[in-house]
């Protein structure tokens, strides 16, 4: 199965499902064949797990480039030690890069490839859940020290892999990470679909085959949106649902030490009791969703070693705040976001009540 993404210069699928990486070889034998070299960017530890499933799956020749696990991999030493290789190895504006891995190498291997010769064709073999939103789009990154996602392009891959047999090695904390992206996919797009999240009792209950499901409608609702606007110039603004104080929470806390996701399923509920004040989201649904969240395992705790003070300073340095003034995607209604001014004493409310419930929770 495929889902397609249209940007404005150029068009490709998302393949998804089982033996997507043996069927790609097959499908794609004269493409893959045209290029002079390939080379397969993957972190250590996704290499560990899946190595002889890549092996046996993908038999043309390429060379491996191995970088270090997480966000330790979207460094400039990274970047220039990965642009070295090429380099040193002869590829060329011929070549062509694969990514295997989450969101992560997806987005160094993406700049890498957006940059390299001004630019050569890469394909994204994503293997978290997170990565159906991250490998779907363009985006691609590396880390300054002084923030993160700070350097990069947009630049869309040729195709994107997307083989589930690489899920099955995920972790439980990796699996509710990505999740959280998937929610918010549902939260914005299709309240009825939100109702499915909201009956689950707890992680275990959810089934495998719906999982996927669930997968594949978060790639749609991305890839619909991407096609709206490519350069987040409008409705793209809304993929940050829960983002705004979420990314605060995740430098405050320390990245790598709280997941991406598990900060995004943080930031979505002062962004739903800001869509209660600002939109018609029913009162009480934030409570809803966070205990949800509580029922899925997701840690609130983070947030209370978290000064507000820090925050804040966080939420103004975010590339989407325009002359000091915080922009949140909101909900006029589930599945209908707009993007509202918000005042940092209004955050600092929503902020103040979320740490109230995670105390009470603690009691
Ligand atoms: N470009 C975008 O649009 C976009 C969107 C969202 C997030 N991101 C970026 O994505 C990154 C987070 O993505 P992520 O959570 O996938 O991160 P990740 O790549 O760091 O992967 C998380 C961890 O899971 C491991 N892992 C990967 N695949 C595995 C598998 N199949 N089995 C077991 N372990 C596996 C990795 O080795 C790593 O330790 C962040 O850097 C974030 O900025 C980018
Ligand atoms: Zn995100």
């Amino acid at each position: 199965m495929s889902i397609q993404v249209k940007t404005k210069d150029s068009v490709y699928e998302v393949y998804l499902g089982e033996n997507v990486l043996e069927s790609f070889c097959e499908r794609q034998a004269d493409v893959l064949s045209a290029y002079d070299q390939l080379v397969l960017i993957t972190d250590e530890h996704v290499w560990s797990l899946h190595e002889e499933y890549v092996r046996t799956n993908f038999k043309l020749p390429y060379k491996l480039y191995i970088v270090p696990n997480g966000e330790d991999c979207k460094t400039f030493e990274s970047y220039y030690q990965v642009q070295t290789f090429l380099l040193e190895e002869n590829f060329s504006r011929n070549s062509a890069l694969l990514a295997l891995g989450g969101g992560a190498v997806g987005d160094l291997a993406g700049f890498v490839a957006a940059t390299f010769m001004r630019g050569i064709p890469f394909y994204q073999i994503p293997t978290t859940i997170l990565a159906h939103d991250s490998a779907v789009g363009g985006k691609t990154a590396i880390n300054h020290p002084n923030g993160k996602n700070m350097i990069g392009a947009f630049y869309q891959p040729m195709e994107v892999l997307y083989d589930f047999h690489f899920l099955k090695t995920l972790p439980e904390a990796e699996v509710r990470s990505g999740l959280a992206e998937v929610i918010k996919h549902a939260i914005i797009s299709d309240a009825n679909w939100m109702d499915e999240f909201l009956a689950l009792p707890n992680l275990d209950a959810i089934d495998n085959n719906e999982l996927l499901r669930w997968i594949e409608k978060g790639i749609r609702v991305k890839a619909h949106i991407v096609e709206l606007d490519e350069k987040e110039q409008s409705y793209r603004k809304f993929l940050n649902f829960g983002h705004t104080y979420g990314h605060a929470v995740e430098a405050s806390v320390g990245y790598g030490k709280i997941t991406h996701g598990e900060a995004v399923m943080i930031g979505m509920i002062p962004a739903l009791m800001l869509s209660e004040l600002h939109g018609n989201v029913a009162a009480g649904y934030s409570k809803d969703v966070y205990d949800l969240a509580n029922r899925l395992g997701y840690n609130f705790k983070h947030v209370l070693p978290c000064k507000f003070e820090d925050l804040s300073k966080f939420m103004l340095k975010d590339k989407k705040t325009m002359n000091g003034e915080l922009h949140f995607a909101l909900l006029q209604e589930i599945g209908e976001p707009f993007v509202q001014t918000i005042l940092m004493e209004e955050v600092k409310k929503c902020d103040e009540q979320l740490r109230q419930w995670v105390r009470e929770g603690n009691e």
